[in-house]
């Protein structure tokens, strides 16, 4: 996948005096069935997570509450993002490197996941995910 397939869901936002509403439901305001829900939060400041890619996974990031940075890498380019409102998704889709930093005090980062925990999914050294999108792009070429 390449850069430029990660995206930002602009969330419907149902307004009301007393506080606002989103509602996101698997394969209509998402690409994704959602299959698992993990949320990231008390991230000391100057911390940050992920560094790894998934080779089948899907997810969608959002910023619940307060604000961080996703930088998202194809193996060629990278891209950074900060998510600050909780109407905001960024679409992550498979065989992507990520990385999140720069929580401000607070922030809590929910993913919606395409699939279950399976630590077989995960590309964590970056060496492997740089020869693993070069081999499959090579093959494409071929
Ligand atoms: P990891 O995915 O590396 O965290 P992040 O990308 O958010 O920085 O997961 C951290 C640890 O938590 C790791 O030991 C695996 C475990 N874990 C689960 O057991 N289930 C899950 O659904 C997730 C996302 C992580």
């Amino acid at each position: 996948m390449k850069i430029n397939d990660c995206r930002i869901i602009n969330f419907k936002k149902i307004s009301d005096p007393r506080g606002n509403l989103t509602v996101i439901e698997s394969k209509k305001d998402i690409p994704i069935e959602i299959k698992r829900v993990y949320y990231i939060y008390e991230v000391p400041g100057g911390k940050s997570r992920g560094g790894h890619a998934h080779k089948n996974l899907e997810q969608i990031m959002i910023s619940i509450s307060g604000s961080f940075n996703v930088v998202v890498d194809d193996g060629q380019q990278r891209k950074r993002y900060y998510l600050d409102h909780p109407y905001y998704g960024l679409y992550i889709p498979r065989m992507i490197w990520r990385e999140m930093d720069n929580f401000s005090p607070g922030a809590v980062c929910l993913v919606l996941a395409s699939d279950y925990y399976s630590e077989s999914d995960y590309i964590r050294d970056y060496g492997e995910f740089i020869k693993t999108v070069g081999d499959t792009n090579e093959s494409k070429e071929r």
